[in-house]
This record gives structure tokens, C-alpha cells and sequence, in this order.
């Protein structure tokens, strides 16, 4: 059997959600990640320091007693949020970065930003700080199509944001597009980028195989092949300016089988697996560790994780569902079929 030793990862970008989806996510991402950097997007959002440190006491809560992950809180950019918000969120000493979702983009994003010009004083006293902005990067303008609401946010808001304040870090989150990845690629030190599972491992055909599958429906939604494959290549590139970054987000079944289902893929219970998976494929096992384990954190400023990780080329099947305290249940990325990779649980 392959195995491959790496130092233990983190994770870029989770959605932990609250209460009862929480105890029953958190598991997935402890055992195989050291760190993660939590969605502030709950209802209501997490929008101040005071709010974060709460959020993280109920991590914290329901971590087991020997474990030392860490939840590096983030903040809701609104278009209320001002300089003296940002200043708490760094002296609180647990907010790592302050996430923009253009308001009405996605999941909870209604609180989001309507005009980025209104946080130009927060976003500067960011930038003086070091404290990363974390872009989910599509505009939400209905005229738009669906496909290219990736593209126009690049055109319209984040190129001249990059110009703007020279000096902010920046992280452009999943990206999905051959354009993402090439403005990454070409921009200046300070912008970098977060790739999911979904985005390296399927493409917008994924989502129609034999039917509608609501499980694979996720924003930015999968693009086309092309794009698909200028993502993974990045991934696999050895280029520091991409990282790891799950964007595992559940959602109760119920919620997603709907008649106006919600965005979101959950991926936490195979969220080094399947980037394994797709690395081996791709022929680039030797970069899966600088990806996972290093480039985020040297982006980030933190020191790279200690503990190490052992995957093994040992086919396992994926659930059906992860129960939820309270009787619902969360459908798996690959549910009831096979990955190839998994943890090894010496
Ligand atoms: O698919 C998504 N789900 N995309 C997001 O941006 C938010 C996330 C969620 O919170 O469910
Ligand atoms: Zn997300």
C-alpha cells in the first residue's frame, strides 16, 4: 500500500455552523486538521471581537479533552463595520481575519457589504494591522450570469480593491476559475487564494449526473471542465500563493433536498482525503504537503504545524449521512461511494 507522512494540515476555510451541527461536524475536522479558520456567517453573523470570543468558547466546548486544535476566529465584514471593530478584533488576539461577503452572494450573506467604499476606513486600519480580508469573490448582480459572477467580481471589485490599499493581505476563498487563478498568479505580494475539494474533483456536469444532485451544489458553483482543470493545476503547482481551504459547509439534508435547496457541500470527513486523491491523480503527491501544510500558514504568519499525518492508499466508502443530534442528518461529499485515500488511524 502507498502511504505518504505530511505535517499535520490546516484548514483555510470551515464552516463550523452552532449548537447541534457543530457537535456533530467538529470531530471530522479535528482529527485531521490542527487549525482551521471558522466562517464568522451564522445568524446573526459574527461582527465583533466580543461576538468571536463567545463563538470560540463554544468550540472550544465541544472539543475532546486531550485535543489541541485551535479555532482561529474570523469577523463579518458589514457595511457598518468600523475602524474601532477592526482594532478590538486584533487586540482580542483570536480574530485571525475579517471575511467580505457581498451582501445577498450566499449562504447568511444577507448582513454582507452593499458598497465596499463603505469600509474603506476598516479595510485601512486592517491593512495597518496585517489582518487578512477574505473575499468570497462574485458579484451578486442578477443580470450576471451564474458562470460569471466569478469574472465580473475580479473586474469590478477586486482588482481596483488590490490597487486601493496596496498593503492589505488578501485571500481570494475557492476560487473556480481559470480568471482567479490567473489574477492570483499576476497580482502583487499579499494576495493569495483558497482551493476546495469540489472545485479540483468535479465539474458543472457533476451537478446534472443522471439527475439534479443538490449535494454538489455549492457558490461559487462548479464551473466548466477548462476551469476545473486551471484550479487544480494551480493546487498542484508548488506555487505558495494557493492553500488548502475545504470550504466544508453543512447543511441538514432537509435543507438541501428543498425546493429552493441551499449552497454547500460538506467535506470535513475526507478534508485531506480527497485533495490526496485528486493530487495522485493529477501525478503531484510530493506538492500535496507545502499545499496543505505550509502555504497557508506562512501566508497567515503562524508557525507550521509540529504533528504529522499518514495517509494511506487504502479505499474506503463514504456514508450515507452523518446523524445529527436532534434527527437531522448532513449527506457527505461522495456519499456512499468510494475515495481512495484515507487517514490512517495509528
Ligand atoms: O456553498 C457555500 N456554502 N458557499 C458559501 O459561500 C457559503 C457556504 C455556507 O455557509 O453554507
Ligand atoms: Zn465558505
Amino acid at each position: 500500500m502507498t502511504s505518504l507522512a505530511i505535517t499535520r494540515p490546516d484548514d483555510w476555510h470551515l464552516h463550523l455552523r452552532d449548537g447541534d451541527l457543530m457537535a456533530a461536524v467538529l470531530p471530522d475536522t479535528v482529527r485531521r486538521f490542527a487549525r482551521a479558520i471558522v466562517m464568522p456567517n451564522l445568524a446573526p453573523p459574527v461582527t465583533t471581537a466580543k461576538a468571536a470570543a463567545s463563538y470560540r468558547n463554544r468550540v472550544l466546548a465541544l472539543l475532546p479533552a486531550e485535543s489541541d486544535f485551535q479555532p482561529l476566529m474570523t469577523l463579518y465584514l458589514t457595511d457598518d463595520t468600523g475602524p474601532r471593530d477592526i482594532t478590538e478584533a486584533v487586540d482580542s488576539g483570536l480574530v485571525f481575519a475579517v471575511k467580505l461577503y457581498p451582501a445577498g452572494a450566499t449562504t447568511h450573506s444577507d448582513a454582507g457589504v452593499t458598497d465596499l467604499s463603505r469600509c474603506h476606513d476598516a479595510l485601512a486600519v486592517m491593512a495597518e494591522a496585517g489582518l487578512p480580508l477574505l473575499v468570497h469573490g462574485e458579484v451578486t448582480d442578477p443580470e450576471v450570469d451564474i458562470f460569471d459572477r466569478e469574472k465580473q467580481f475580479i473586474e469590478r471589485i477586486l482588482a481596483p480593491l488590490v490597487d486601493t490599499l496596496p498593503s492589505l493581505k488578501i485571500v481570494f476563498e475557492h476560487v473556480t476559475t481559470a480568471d482567479a487563478v490567473d489574477f492570483v498568479t499576476s497580482s502583487r505580494a499579499g494576495v493569495a487564494a483558497t482551493i476546495t475539494p469540489q472545485h479540483i474533483l468535479l465539474n458543472r456536469n457533476d451537478l446534472f449526473e443522471g439527475g439534479l444532485r443538490p449535494h454538489r451544489f455549492c457558490l461559487p458553483v462548479l464551473k466548466a471542465e477548462r476551469h476545473r482543470q486551471a484550479v487544480l493545476e494551480a493546487a498542484v503547482s508548488g506555487d505558495p500563493r494557493f492553500f488548502l481551504g475545504t470550504d466544508s459547509a453543512p447543511h441538514p439534508k432537509s435543507r438541501k433536498e428543498s425546493d429552493c435547496g441551499c449552497a454547500g457541500i460538506y467535506s470535513a470527513h475526507a478534508g485531506i482525503e480527497l485533495y490526496a486523491e485528486a493530487f495522485a491523480d493529477a501525478g503531484r503527491l510530493d506538492r500535496l504537503e507545502a499545499f496543505a501544510s505550509h502555504h497557508g500558514a506562512d501566508f497567515y504568519d503562524l508557525p507550521r504545524n509540529r504533528g504529522r499525518v499518514t495517509l494511506i492508499e487504502d479505499p474506503w466508502r463514504v456514508p450515507d449521512r452523518i446523524e445529527v443530534p436532534g434527527g437531522e442528518s448532513i449527506v457527505p461529499f461522495r456519499a456512499g461511494r468510494t475515495i481512495r485515500w484515507r487517514l490512517d488511524r495509528s
